[in-house]
């Protein structure tokens, strides 16, 4: 397990060059362990990737009752019959994907107590949607004492529930719902990124009923009872975007093995008008870049759009492009928070509102900065490899959180990257 005070220690100058491979995607598989509550029995889930926040997920089913076995790559979830309904403060506060067991405990339990997230450091993650999706579906939720209290004692109802915006936790929270709910129910402006359909997909392994997964309407006609299954994790699309990144922020050479091509379309699109070489292989991509990169205008978006947990990477690659570039932040307004960080190794970066505007340099300058989340962290220490001399990222745990092996896997490619 990640010591809090680990740092990572990046001499710039390689270029990355060889093979890795993905593992399987953070943020199914934390959803997929949430969903396991809502069929009794033992629940099998394999490409496990060997990250912290599984670890403190399996905690937290622990705490409502389960018994979880962790296996090489792989967890066993046996879910009890009467599954305790509450998610204490201490740690839903290390991990967000927690909130992901409130629509399974409302339908299976008739009750949920799960305490507020908190703050991030990306910005305020409100849960209003969730809220109104579960009310919809006849439940009652209040807010008491730092907790969302939800009560269904005599089950739900299947509703039309038009999302105010797609949101990847709500419209799972309530597809998760209303599959052990009453009737119909049909989620409108519905999110439609991959981790919606791999969490949908292994709910109809266990018998559920749903169809339009992958669209902005997804029908979910409720069945009385669900049975345990098997399921793989869909492979993780940024930390497959995230190679990408690093192969044509270093002019190198990546072949990304496991890598989903069809779930990264505008960010691959982004880096072949960046100037890279993007191909697809047998069970993979392959990235290569010979120049320096052209500098790119980005929006982040939800899917099919530019993933937002992206965005430090086209940003870290547009601080030493040729050219300016505007990278514009739609999804999390707090995201733009790593920048000051750049700035400390050098990047010309100015921030307005949610658009930043980048200046291109040829090269950054080794500094000491500090990750303020996983995908920031991961950002740094991009730029870090470009920069010269030493860079060191303060509080690295966070990457450990969502992206294993990230330093040895650079060192394999080449990286002068260590753990201190
Ligand atoms: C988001 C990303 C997802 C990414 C994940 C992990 C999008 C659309 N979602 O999912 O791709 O994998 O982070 O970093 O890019 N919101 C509300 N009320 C709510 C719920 C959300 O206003 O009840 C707002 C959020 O503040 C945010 C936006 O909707 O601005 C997207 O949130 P949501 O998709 O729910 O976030 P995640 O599920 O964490």
């Amino acid at each position: 397990m990640a010591i809090m005070s680990e740092r990572f220690r990046i001499v710039g100058g390689a270029h990355l060059k060889g093979e890795v491979h993905v593992p399987g995607a953070k943020n199914s598989v934390l959803k997929l362990m949430a969903a396991t509550l809502l069929a009794p029995g033992t629940n099998t889930i394999t490409n496990v990737p060997d990250i912290l926040d599984v670890e403190i997920m399996i905690e937290l089913l622990e705490r409502l009752g389960c018994t979880v076995n962790r296996l090489q790559g792989k967890v066993e979830i046996t879910v009890p019959e009467n599954p305790e309904h509450r998610a204490d403060y201490e740690l839903v506060r290390k991990i967000r994907a927690s909130i992901n067991v409130l629509g399974p405990l409302t339908v299976r339990v008739g009750a949920a107590d799960v305490a507020l997230p908190g703050g991030d450091a990306i910005g305020p993650r409100p849960l209003d949607i969730h809220i109104k999706g579960l009310e919809a579906l006849g439940a009652k939720v209040h807010i008491e004492h730092g907790y969302i209290v939800t009560e269904a004692l005599n089950g739900l109802d299947g509703a039309s529930i038009e999302l105010d915006f797609p949101s990847v936790g709500a419209t799972e929270n309530i597809m998760m719902a209303a599959v052990l709910a009453r009737g119909t129910t049909v989620i409108d402006n519905a999110a439609r990124e991959p981790d919606i359909v791999d969490i949908g997909n292994f709910l109809i392994e266990m018998g559920a009923k749903i169809s339009g997964l992958g669209s902005t309407t997804i029908t979910i006609e409720g069945v009385k009872k669900l049975n345990p299954a098997t399921h793989a994790t869909l492979p993780d699309r940024i930390i497959t975007g995230t190679w990408a990144f690093a192969a044509a922020i270093t002019q190198g050479d990546i072949t990304i093995k496991g890598a989903r091509a069809d779930h990264l379309e505008i960010p691959l699109e982004k880096l072949t008008n960046a100037g890279a070489v993007v191909t697809t292989i047998e069970d993979g991509i392959r990235v290569h870049m010979e120049n320096r990169p052209k500098a790119i205008d980005v929006a982040t978006l939800p899917y099919p759009g530019f993933p937002t947990d992206l965005q430090p990477m086209v940003v870290a690659m547009n601080a030493i492009a040729d050219g300016d570039a505007i990278v514009t932040e739609n999804v999390f307004q707090g995201r733009f928070m790593f920048v000051n960080e750049l700035g400390r190794l050098g990047a010309k970066i100015t921030v307005d509102g949610h658009h930043a505007a980048i200046c291109g340099i040829p090269q950054l300058s080794g500094a000491p900065v500090v990750a303020t989340d996983i995908r920031a962290g991961v950002g740094l220490v991009l730029a870090g490899l470009v920069a010269d001399g030493e860079t060191i990222v303060e509080d690295a745990f966070h990457i450990d959180r969502g992206f294993p092996n990230f330093a040895e896997q650079l060192q394999s490619l080449g990286a002068d990257v260590k753990r201190i």
